[in-house]
């Protein structure tokens, strides 16, 4: 599928607020779609949520493409943007080889990290036609996973948004800007033409992305970046819990869960 991404930069202009949530399975996809989302992205994050990897490096194409193919099947007209993981955008050849592997599974874009040094992947990307989102501030596949924030200081906040501007540039059409104090987003934001998503960076930027997990409480870590929308781990806990007393009580499975045999079948089988 293939979504008109200009509404992202009509957004931007009418300062409507894009909305983008990670999404790494068919069932949530289409969940994210009904709920109005913009953009789901199929993160690197899926290492570490979904796979039980320790870090994002652990990620590769194999994964990224079979969390791709499972999103797009639960999307009708929704954006989908996917990571190109670590090491695979290592040169514009390799990137782009990536990135058509990652189109071929459903993607609409791709998303690189880096502060700018990967200049030359995105113009040969964007250069043959693949929408390229950049992503700045903390890199989990170069900072390792360990969040932190960068630009506390004037020379690192001038060192992002020179790369915010190298990535436009480039021909980039969104940058993510992750954990970056606010007032440095914001100016990021106002200098940029295309749109800024923020994560753990304020209110100000042209549109806000959260790992689903967070959203939904899957798990029992909080972050300050992050909003609890709903405590999914205490209602799974709770629901599993009965399931496990009525199957070792024998509540579970009731009649209205199985069926019967005719009688008289039942009598020749045993007979
Ligand atoms: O992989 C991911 O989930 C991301 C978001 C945190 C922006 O890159």
């Amino acid at each position: 599928m293939t979504v008109n991404k200009n509404i992202f930069f009509e957004k931007k202009s009418r300062h409507e607020p894009i909305v983008m949530v990670t999404g790494y399975d068919c069932v949530t996809a289409r969940m994210e779609e009904d709920a109005g989302v913009d953009i789901v992205l199929v993160g690197d994050s899926v290492g570490t949520n979904v796979l039980g990897y320790q870090s994002e490096t652990e990620v590769t194409m194999q994964d990224m493409i079979h969390h791709c193919k499972a999103v797009s099947r639960g999307l009708k007209n929704t954006c989908l943007m996917v990571d190109l993981p670590y090491g695979s955008s290592a040169d514009p050849f390799i990137a782009f080889e990536n990135a058509q592997l990652l189109q071929d599974a459903g993607a609409d874009c791709v998303k690189i990290e880096g502060w700018g040094e990967n200049k030359r992947v995105i113009e040969f990307l964007t250069g043959k036609g693949i929408d390229v989102c950049g992503h700045i501030g903390y890199n989990p596949q170069k900072h390792g996973p360990k969040a932190k924030v960068f630009g506390k200081d004037a020379s690192e906040a001038s060192e992002l948004i020179k790369s915010a501007q190298t990535i436009e540039d480039a021909g980039a059409m969104m940058i993510v800007i992750e954990k970056v104090p606010s007032e440095v987003a914001a100016l990021i934001t106002k200098k940029c033409r295309i749109p800024i998503i923020g994560i753990g960076s304020g209110f100000e930027c042209d549109g806000q992305v959260l790992v689903v997990n967070d959203i939904l409480g899957y798990g029992v870590r909080t972050f300050k970046h992050a909003r609890r929308f709903m405590d999914f781990r205490t209602l799974a806990l709770g629901a599993l819990g009965n399931y496990c007393d009525e199957v070792r009580s024998r509540k579970f499975p009731s009649e209205e869960n199985f069926v019967h045999i005719d009688p008289l079948e039942m009598q020749k089988l045993t007979s």
